[in-house]
């Protein structure tokens, strides 16, 4: 039994969350942590909304209101589109408590006491009419790296590289198209180049456990052939103050967005602690050095996840070549835990081309959770995300899945079982003797707990679902090979009852098995199989005080002390079994010209 802390990504706060996104970091994160809590494992899984920076400040501007006034409302929206999926977060949590900007601060004090927060001047963009600064949320230009005409001053969105303003060729102001002029101001910056060996050292090794994706390992190790000290804070008003003196003042001086976004998953872990009751818990995860981290998220996050928050945290520890100037055992948080794993995911399309919110190409969450509910998405994700390759959503692919996978396969196996039992013995009937033919079905879904489990383990979860899916092919093989409703007379009684008493075990072993992918489905299986509540835990959404005095806000929260074993559980004969509810449902297939016309009159009127 290990420690495992589940890092995913932290949604900006700046809208509400397509299915791209949650196809990247929700879903593959909660398929991960679920398995790992039913293997036994002791995992925290912690996110939050990301509510700083230009991202929230572009959009407010849009819509006229304040980035604090855009920040909750998104934060609440997020965070109900994410409790309706059924992602069992520990925590989900938002970078504006005063819990997180303590501890971003606390970071910063000691990667500067350790001499890896240097002091340097950066050029800033003027604008030449007005004379003023221009943020870098509105300075676009050419990309240097990979060309993207539309890169904008802190990062391309097209490579995924952090900018500096001054980087971009041909930068334009985005308010007026001028061409900016560039000043002189100061900054704190990441010493990276003081930390590349030790960063270095660890990327190394975790090459050697041979378990990264091989292009997330690739795309770290790339980084690190350009290392050059990076801008920790901003020319911008909206963020962490920079905690030193003379600069903690300064209203247009902040940390930069990143610095503290990835400094959350620390945060929300203390937090976690402090509102659990025991302040000080989440030092297992993080002190520990068995302990495992996954951190998931989409393919442009890397740098900042295999690189800026390693080192930040080679520098808090004072482990870069500097060395520290203090015991880092004496800090705060004292040396934490690099990641284990950086589990990335490639993008997803929609209908062949990318996600545009602004041109109305976009499928929200909440949308298809109304339309649809939770399981043929998640289904969807796991069958067909992008995984390990760049992966398409179309309605048609949705729709079929849903209607041959879902429905057909593994909920008429249910349906047929449950029925089956319910009409000839109204309760789980005992087995009697075992043919070849009952072990070899029994045997082969009891192996899916080894497989099923080893695959989710390694994060493959397109082969772990594929895998399950196949022994519910087996599954409904077993039905069309013993005929069970072909077994009609008093002497056939006793077979019919250990057919009805194999199927009763498989089907509930495959809800065992799916629950991970599926846990709405696993959980409405459980009761038609008689089984009382839930088999697997849900998270719910909780309105909390801020800890230390700020405005309450609303958390993804959950007791996952009930979760069931990664094992087959024998059924009990003589439990009742009632007629059975549908477990998924089939969608006409009209639904995919009439979701690919709602989306033409978003384009049309966006
Ligand atoms: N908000 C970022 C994005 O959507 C992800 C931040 S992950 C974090 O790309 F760890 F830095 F918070
Ligand atoms: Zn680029």
């Amino acid at each position: 039994m290990s420690k495992v802390l589940s890092a995913v990504a932290w949604p900006y706060a700046n809208g509400p969350r397509h299915i791209g996104h949650v196809a990247g970091f929700g879903v593959p994160s909660d398929v991960f942590s679920r398995y790992m809590r039913m293997a036994g494992h002791d995992v925290l899984m912690v996110s939050g909304t990301d509510e700083h920076g230009t991202p929230i400040l572009v959009q407010a501007d849009k819509e006229g209101v304040s980035a604090r006034e855009l920040a909750d409302r998104f934060n609440r929206v997020i965070a109900e589109d994410l409790v309706g999926l059924g992602l069992a977060y520990d925590l989900f949590t938002r970078t504006t408590t005063r819990n997180h900007y303590a501890v971003a601060q606390e970071l910063f004090r000691g990667n500067y006491a350790n001499g890896y927060m240097i002091e340097q001047t950066q050029l800033v963009a003027i604008s030449p009419s007005t004379g003023r600064t221009l943020p870098d949320r509105y300075i676009e230009g050419t990309c240097p790296i990979c060309g993207y005409g539309e890169a904008r001053g802190d990062q391309c969105d097209n490579c995924g590289n952090q900018m500096d303003p001054v980087d971009l060729i041909e930068p334009r102001s985005k308010i007026d198209g001028e061409t900016p002029r560039f000043e002189e101001t100061s900054h704190f910056f990441l010493d990276l180049p003081a930390l590349a060996e030790a960063l270095g050292q660890w990327l190394d090794g975790r090459e050697a456990s041979g378990t990264w994706r091989p292009n997330v390992i690739k795309f770290s190790k790339n980084l690190l052939e350009d290392v050059r000290p990076r801008p920790m804070t901003r020319d911008i008003d909206w963020g962490i103050p920079v905690p030193l003196p003379g600069w903690e003042d300064n209203p247009s001086k902040k940390l930069y967005v990143w610095f503290d976004a990835v400094i959350g998953y620390l945060s929300a872990s203390i937090e976690w602690a402090r509102r659990t009751g025991d302040p000080q818990r989440w030092r297992e995860w993080w002190n520990d050095p068995a302990a495992l981290s996954y951190y998931f998220q989409g393919k442009d996050n890397i740098t900042f996840h295999a690189q800026i928050w390693p080192a930040e945290l080679l520098g808090y520890a004072g482990r870069g070549a500097r060395g520290g100037a203090t015991d880092p055992d004496a800090t705060a948080y004292g040396v934490l835990n690099l990641p284990t794993e950086v589990v990335a995911s490639e993008f997803m399309t929609m209908e062949g081309k990318q996600f545009s919110t602004s041109r109305g190409h976009v499928i929200y969450v909440r949308d298809v959770l109304e339309r649809y509910g939770p399981d043929p998405l998640r289904y969807f994700i796991c069958a067909a995300g992008p995984e390990n390759q760049d992966a398409d959503f179309t309605w048609a692919e949705f729709v079929q899945r849903n209607n041959s996978e879902l429905v057909a396969g593994w909920g008429n196996l249910v349906n047929r079982t449950a029925s089956m039992i319910h009409k000839r013995f109204g309760e789980i009937p005992a087995a009697g003797p075992l043919e070849p033919v009952d072990e070899e079905l029994l045997a082969a879904i009891r192996g899916g707990f080894d497989t099923v489990g080893a695959l989710i383990e390694r994060q493959r979860f397109k082969a772990g679902i594929g895998e399950v899916m196949r022994l519910v092919g087996l599954a409904n093989g077993y039905v069309s090979a013993t005929e069970p409703f072909k077994l009609k007379g008093e002497d056939q009684r006793e077979r019919l009852g250990t057919v009805l008493h194999v199927l009763a075990q498989a089907v509930t072993d495959l809800a065992t098995l799916s629950a991970p992918f599926l846990p709405h489905g696993a959980n409405r299986i459980h009761r038609i199989m008689g089984g009382a509540g839930d088999l697997v835990p849900m998270p719910e959404l909780r309105e909390v005080d801020d800890l230390d005095g700020g405005p309450g806000y609303p958390v993804i929260m959950g007791d996952y002390a009930a979760t069931p074993q990664w094992a087959s559980q024998p059924v009990v004969p003589g439990t009742p079994i009632g007629p059975p509810t549908p477990v998924f449902t089939k969608f006409d297939p009209s639904v995919v010209d009439e979701e690919i016309a709602r989306m033409r009159a978003a384009g049309a009127a966006g």
